[in-house]
């Protein structure tokens, strides 16, 4: 998590900080802070809260420079305090860091850095690091007195390094080396934007746009020394690395909020057009299947694979759910959903003729990232469906499928979620085709495919009602979302939107599951979310809605226009719009993401800002 932000040039540096820590205050809200060097000092400005309340201090207290660094928290060790907001000092001023991650073995060097005479002024793990650098500048410039002083600088950094045990994405700047950057990364991410005699650094690439198009990822275990007149990366074993530039393609409007209030409801808006493009230049009517250009893998190599493994976190997981249906369904191959935090440390058999896919909105999550980088030592080809481009996934996957949906802001996934059912709805019409699928059954789903954009679309009208009804049930503590086959995932998901965005419990379940457990919870106080659209065991589910009601359980069901049975039974109906079953959790998902919203608004929540949570979780 956390957001990181550097700058090196002739613009005034606290503009771009902020700037740049707006943009990422999605990845983490509990402090924010800048240093910025000029006249031989390091100043910090830093304070608990969000980035709005730091940009009211500098306002109070300006700082004017123009080289410097910023830092917004999500507090992995100690309180979100003034004083544990990032940037750090260390030893007596001489060195300032930010950093992403956790830094695992502080605790020890903590102690030997209290026995050297450091005193600490946070209960931060990255204060360590700041006080280990200055502690390694002051040997080498015992050492090394002469050179010149960005080497030492740098020295002191990989010695530090060396040393640090954990995850990180660090930015450090020396006084005494004023015109010099240095970061480093080790499993967060950084990337480097390159200008006309100025550099960026961020987390993301949301800071860049509008200030370069050209940006430089760094590989882990990369270090780059950044001045205004040029950039070194350095391989920390490897030694020099000849920078790849590439072109960043979002505009300022990707990540605007427009008209919006939030960008979760932006985002919900959005999914017409983010399917449609998840699906651009991806069907072929000729031959009745989709076109997926980055598996890496020739027809004959994926011909040979009998079993596919998904593995992914939260939202993403809920999507691989579905793809598991939708392999299972189309392609016939066996597949498993695994949550990325067990898989890499389980030891499953899994097979050379089994594909990994990691699903991740961000490409960021420590975890998938773990497990995707377990089945490669294992020799297993490891793909990604990925929203981001360059993010630290989707390079080191040996292939995959970006989602093109755009920057996703709001930290509930939204937009993310329907992009990748509909590139698992194609990946899995891919497989099909080789395998089980008849020509007519693909051209069906094309055609089918090809109309989501406007059920969407459709499936949004009912945007006034779940206000409506949003206020009806507002008030309620506990919730239960059902639904089954391809509408259990999406039950799943419209309780984790509901939890993580309104703080109200919700517990998603397989519709008929309920009456092994669950239902012990129905109660007037209790409403039951139903999905039960039109499709083969509907009729089960009018039942279990039955058995809510019996217990007097509020019940609001997700059904289609004129559905008489469901009306009589339920207390309130959401229209969503006929499609494939294998479709239907493309337009449920869209007034489970309104409910949780308005629910949200209605409880004074902050929705694109929810409590305890960050948009990418980049620790374990
Ligand atoms: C979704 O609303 C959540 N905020 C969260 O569960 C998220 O889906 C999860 O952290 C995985 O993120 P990723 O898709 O970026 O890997
Ligand atoms: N571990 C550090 C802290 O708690 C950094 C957390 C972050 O990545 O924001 O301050």
């Amino acid at each position: 998590m956390c957001g990181i932000v550097g700058y090196v040039g002739s613009r005034s540096v606290s503009e771009f900080l902020l700037e740049g820590l707006h943009r990422l205050e999605y990845r983490g809200y509990d402090s924010a802070g800048i240093a910025v060097i000029s006249d031989g000092e390091i100043s910090v400005r830093k304070k608990a809260g969000r980035v709005m309340e730091l940009a009211r201090l500098v306002e109070e207290q300006p700082l004017f420079g123009n080289i410097g660094i910023g830092h917004t928290r999500w507090a992995t060790h100690g309180e979100t305090t003034d004083a544990n907001s990032h940037p750090h000092l260390g030893g007596n001023g001489e060195v300032v860091i930010v950093h992403n991650g956790v830094i695992e073995n502080h605790d020890s060097l903590r102690n030997q850095l209290i026995a050297l005479g450091y005193v600490f002024h946070s209960q931060t793990d990255t204060e360590v690091a700041a006080h280990l650098m200055a502690h390694h500048l002051s040997e080498q410039l015992k050492l090394n007195s002469d050179e010149p002083c960005v080497d030492t600088c740098l020295r002191a950094v990989n010695l530090t390094l060396d040393r640090l045990k954990g995850t990180y994405g660090i930015c450090v700047m020396f006084r005494d080396c004023p015109d010099t950057i240095i970061a480093a990364r080790s499993g967060s991410p950084l990337v480097i934007g390159v200008g006309k005699n100025e550099y960026f650094l961020a987390s993301d690439s949301s800071p860049l746009i509008g200030c370069t198009q050209d940006v430089v990822y760094l590989a882990d275990n990369e270090v780059v020394v950044l001045n205004a007149t040029g950039m070194k990366i350095a391989h920390r074993t490897t030694g020099r690395v000849q920078p790849s530039i590439q072109t960043l393609d979002q505009v300022s409007a990707d990540i605007d909020l427009g008209n919006y209030p939030h960008y979760m409801l932006k985002e919900i808006f959005e999914q017409p057009t983010s399917v449609e493009n998840a699906m651009r230049g991806r069907l072929d009517e000729g031959e009745a299947t989709a076109v997926i250009g980055g598996l890496n893998l020739t027809a004959q190599q994926l011909r040979t694979f009998d079993r596919v493994v998904l593995t992914a976190c939260g939202t993403s997981w809920h999507a691989g759910l579905v793809g598991e249906y939708l392999l299972e369904e189309f392609a016939r191959l066996p597949t498993e959903v695994e949550y990325a935090s067990e898989l890499r440390y389980r030891n499953p058999p899994i097979s050379d003729r089994t594909l990994v896919f990691s699903i991740t909105q961000s490409g960021e999550t420590a975890d998938t990232l773990a497990a995707m980088r377990e089945c490669q030592r294992k020799g297993h080809p490891t793909l990604s469906i990925c929203n981001v481009v360059g993010s630290t996934i989707a390079r080191e996957a040996d292939g995959g499928i970006y989602l093109h949906a755009g920057p996703e802001i709001g930290v509930a996934s939204t937009k993310a979620f329907t992009s990748q059912v509909t590139v698992l709805s194609l990946l899995a019409l891919y497989l099909g085709r080789m395998r089980h699928l008849s020509y007519p059954a693909g051209k069906r789903i094309i055609k089918q495919l090809r109309e989501m954009p406007e059920k969407i679309e459709e499936a949004l009208k009912c945007h006034e009602r779940v206000q409506e009804i949003s206020e009806k049930y507002a008030h309620f503590n506990n919730f239960l979302y059902l639904g089954r086959l391809y509408n259990f995932p999406v039950a799943l998901e419209g309780a984790l939107k509901l939890k993580e965005i309104s703080y109200i419990h919700a517990e998603g379940y397989p519709a008929a599951e309920m009456k092994h457990g669950p239902i012990a919870l129905v109660d007037e106080q209790t409403p039951s979310v139903f999905i039960v659209p039109k499709g083969g065991i509907q009729p089960k589910v009018i039942s279990n809605m039955e058995e809510v009601k019996a217990r007097r359980g509020p019940v609001i069901a997700l059904a289609c226009e004129g559905d008489k049975e469901v009306e009589r039974i339920a207390d309130d109906v959401i229209i969503v719009p006929d499609v494939e079953e294998y479709l239907q959790p493309l337009v449920c998902a869209i007034p489970l993401q309104l409910l949780s919203y308005h629910i949200a608004l209605l409880r004074g929540c902050n929705v694109d800002r929810p409590r305890n949570l960050a948009k990418s979780v980049t620790v374990e």
